[in-house]
């Protein structure tokens, strides 16, 4: 039973991450080109009229020990770009919702939830919380679940002044910070084609 339930997991995840190339992925955002780069890495730029990489910088290297976001170069910022060192194999949790059975999904449910769990706990609020910025790999049999795209992200706990700069960039949000669990609701609007009882599991996880 263990192993049949295990050999459908790896069938899932084989399916779903091969079902597209990396440069196709990259593509799927809208605010930043992303391009792989020399040795495997990744270049993350504003695409014209946008400034959002250097907040999402920011939030990167805060979150660099949490084990929960990609590696960064983090030298690498130049005002409008930077170097993503570690390029996320797997797909995005969008790709997983869409062809994975429920039982499979519970599994990626319990680790997302997790993931998130320990990002809201460090009192960040991603902003931009929908299942293309959610990604998943597999390996050593278990689900690895990273965030990704921060250039709205804050964190409760930065200084007044950081804050200040902050809202003074993003002027929509002076009168009132968003909480996390405005991700949660933004997160199950995304998510409001799969079976209402998977995201009850992840919210089963959380503990913020
Ligand atoms: N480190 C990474 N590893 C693998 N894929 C990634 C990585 N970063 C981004 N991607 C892919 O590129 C897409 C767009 O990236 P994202 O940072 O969300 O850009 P945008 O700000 O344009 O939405 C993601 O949905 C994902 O599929
Ligand atoms: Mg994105």
């Amino acid at each position: 039973m263990y192993i049949k339930i295990k050999h459908e997991v790896m069938k899932s995840y084989a399916t779903v991450a091969g079902s597209k190339s990396i440069n196709s992925r990259l593509a799927i955002g809208s605010n930043a080109d992303l391009e792989l780069y020399e040795d495997g890495w990744l270049i993350k730029k504003d695409k014209p009229g946008f400034d959002l990489v250097g907040n999402e910088f920011k939030c990167l290297l805060e979150l660099q020990e949490s084990g929960l976001v990609p590696e960064v170069d983090e030298s690498s910022f130049d005002g409008w770009s930077f170097v993503i060192k570690e390029v996320a194999y797997g797909a995005t949790l969008d790709e997983y919702c869409r062809v994975c059975p429920d039982n499979v999904l519970l599994e990626i449910m319990a680790s997302v939830g997790k993931m998130l769990n320990q990002f809201w706990s460090l009192g960040f609020v991603h902003r931009d919380l929908h299942a293309n910025n959610i990604l998943i790999g597999y390996s050593q049999g278990q689900w690895r679940s990273y965030l990704i795209d921060f250039g709205h992200s804050y964190n409760t706990n930065w200084s007044e002044e950081d804050l200040e700069l902050y809202c003074n960039n993003r002027g929509d949000i002076l009168q009132e910070l968003p909480i996390w669990e405005d991700d949660f609701t933004t997160l199950q609007d995304a998510l409001d084609f799969i079976n209402p009882d998977l995201i009850a599991s992840l919210e089963k996880e959380l503990t913020v």
